[in-house]
């Protein structure tokens, strides 16, 4: 290790980064001059999140763009990728709301073959960085609230409807890392109450948009799960929960029924 390099580590690692030795080893790979360097150094030793800092987080094998402000896509997220993929049919209509920087429709445009995939988020910022990492011709990326800017034309047409919406609850907000807190939007995490308050609005919205037989998937904590599968089946999903010990993931799944 050079003595730039151990030196940055130092720096990062009385900053509080635990993993102090690979973020230098990403800082020096990612930065084009000493000076960008030391100001990518300077920011994350003041506390952004390392991904706002390099521009861009790893998303299942994507290198998903990120800019400051705006949430950053969590590994256990590839877990409704996983499970979302596993359901999707070539050429679906995929829509992901509340898509952040896109990550979640990004994975699914790479994994299911031909899918035409829809994301939206209220957050001009994450809709920049969305528009970014879901190219067309067949990714679209809107600005609005919840199902608001969809095209009508969807309606009855959506194969697969993810979602990961703000779940932490309002007095819990005061639990989680200040990277987060300081440097994450608050309505990117707050989920009100319980948490819930917006999964019950997208579910409650689910069926005008989804074909027959077509599938919800929103990601909860596991102790919310039983909580948004009754909200799921108010609104006319047979829903049930699929949970990753490893990534330490909950995903509630809703399926519309077929037409009779
Ligand atoms: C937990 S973050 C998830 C982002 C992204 N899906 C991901 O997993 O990386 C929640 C996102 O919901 C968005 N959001 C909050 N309220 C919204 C609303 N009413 N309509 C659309 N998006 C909303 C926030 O801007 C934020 O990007």
């Amino acid at each position: 290790m050079s003595v730039s390099s151990s030196l940055i580590v130092s720096r990062l690692r009385a900053a509080g980064c635990v993993f102090a030795e690979d973020e230098a080893r990403l800082l020096m790979c990612t930065a084009r001059t000493p000076d960008e360097l030391e100001a990518m150094v300077g920011r994350r030793a003041a506390g952004l999140p390392l991904e706002q800092v390099l521009g861009w987080a790893e998303f299942c094998g994507l290198r998903i763009t990120v800019t400051p402000g705006v949430f950053v896509p969590r590994r256990r997220t590839e877990f409704l990728v996983r499970q979302a993929a596993a359901l999707a049919r070539p050429g679906d209509v995929i829509v992901d709301l509340c898509c952040g920087a896109g990550a979640i429709a990004a994975g699914l445009a790479a994994a299911v073959d031909q899918a035409e995939v829809h994301a939206a988020d209220i957050d001009p910022a994450a809709v920049c960085c969305a528009r970014r990492n879901l190219p067309g011709p067949r990714g679209h990326v809107y600005l609005g609230d919840l199902y608001e800017p969809l095209p009508a034309g969807l309606r009855g047409r959506v194969g697969v409807l993810v979602a990961n919406v703000p779940y932490v609850p309002t007095d819990e907000m005061g639990f989680l890392p200040p990277e987060a807190r300081a440097h994450e939007p608050r309505a990117a995490l707050d989920g009100g109450t319980d948490g819930l308050d917006m999964l019950r609005r997208v579910a409650a919205g689910a069926t005008g948009w989804l074909a027959p037989g077509g599938h919800l998937l929103i990601e909860t904590s596991e102790r919310q799960a039983p909580s948004a599968q009754a909200a799921f089946a108010a609104s006319g999903l047979t829903a049930r929960v699929a949970s990753s010990d490893d990534l330490d993931a909950t995903v509630v799944i809703g399926r519309f029924r077929l037409s009779v």
